[in-house]
């Protein structure tokens, strides 16, 4: 079984990618399954053309994700531009795409609607989605259920490759979606999002963190009054750290009154620094030495591009894409 997923370097990773996806991305690795996990540089390029940030952000996630513990001797983590059989798979799977499957694409209206600029790449997002996970041939992807369009294309184009080649050329993908966390609300108690302003950093610490935990928008509520755990913002959040004891506790007291929204807020805080505290250690470590890391990712591109590179030859094979012998 291989399991793959990726994410985007486009910004500071938060408890909505931590809990919808890195964390399922990191327990996965202790299953049998060989693991690829990549940066997906190419789609960030949808709404980054800054290189610098883009160079930064993919070292960062990098960096994120081996301070959370993703192990490089058990998986693969890999950047996607190392694998450019991606983008050629990309152009052949388009062929395969009628426009009227993209014109449906959730994310990209959503995109619109926010009001990122429309380009072709941001169309045809899900085409390379599609590419990364069939290069691969990945059986499992967990993702959040706001990729659950992305993932139905990738299997829709599958098919239709296999349809045309007349056998299993290409994997049809399953998806994986997380239960626990997966909408985690976000400082206004709208789904957290980059693109929403919004965002709890997973490596925000201090003085910084309690900013951020301040502004969660709560009722007006007194210190003194009996609080409803259920619709607040600040307790959702608590409960995606809390075991159900501590949860439940921490409900009675807002239920009982007594117990104002600055205690529930320091309570998250503490339960932030409790599960990430050994995370903030080694991303400290790690960050000095970013070669180290560059060296972690040049060797998950080696063994992606290996992975990759036969089924691309098969598929081009497939399609009469004569090979000469050209040398470079
Ligand atoms: P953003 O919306 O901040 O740009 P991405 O679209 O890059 O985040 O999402 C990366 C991963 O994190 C996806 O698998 C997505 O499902 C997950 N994710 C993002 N935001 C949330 C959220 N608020 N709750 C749960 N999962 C999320
Ligand atoms: N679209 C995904 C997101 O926004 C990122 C992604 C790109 C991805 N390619 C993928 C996820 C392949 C899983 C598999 O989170």
């Amino acid at each position: 079984m291989i399991t793959l997923s990726g994410i985007q370097p486009s910004g500071q990773l938060h408890l909505g990618n931590y809990f919808g996806a890195i964390r399922q991305h990191i327990h996965r690795q202790n299953t049998p399954d060989q693991s690829y996990y990549f940066i997906a540089n190419y789609h960030s390029l949808t709404s980054l053309h800054d290189g610098q940030s883009l160079a930064q952000y993919s070292l960062d996630v990098a960096i994120d994700y081996l301070a959370l513990g993703l192990d490089p001797a058990t998986c693969t983590l890999y950047l996607q531009s190392d694998v450019p059989e991606t983008t050629e798979l990309a152009w052949i799977l388009g062929t395969f795409s009628p426009v009227s499957l993209m014109e449906k694409g959730v994310a990209y209206k959503d995109k619109l609607s926010q009001g990122l600029a429309s380009n072709i790449g941001l169309f045809t997002y899900p085409i390379l989605q599609a590419a990364d996970i069939l290069i691969m041939q990945a059986n499992v992807v967990p993702v959040g259920e706001d990729q659950k369009q992305n993932i139905e294309i990738a299997r829709d184009l599958a098919q239709k490759v296999n349809h045309s080649a007349q056998k299993e050329l290409l994997t049809v993908p399953e998806p994986l979606f997380v239960e626990k966390g997966a909408n985690v609300p976000g400082t206004d108690g709208k789904k957290m999002s980059k693109s929403s302003g919004n965002t709890i950093p997973i490596f925000a610490e201090g003085k910084a963190l309690k900013k951020t935990i301040g502004t969660i928008v709560t009722d007006s509520k007194g210190l003194e009054d009996p609080k409803d755990p259920e619709s607040c913002t600040v307790f959702e959040l608590i409960k995606l750290f809390a075991t159900d004891e501590k949860a439940d506790e921490i409900a009675t007291a807002y239920k009982s009154g007594g117990y104002g929204y600055g205690h529930a807020k320091q309570a998250l805080q503490d339960l932030m620094d409790d599960h990430f505290g050994e995370a903030r250690e080694k991303r400290r470590t790690l960050a000095q030495r970013p070669d180290d890391v560059m060296d972690i990712l040049a060797s998950g591109g080696n063994q992606a591009r290996k992975k990759a590179a036969p089924l691309m030859d098969a598929v081009r094979e497939e399609f009469g894409l004569l090979k000469t012998k050209i040398d470079l």
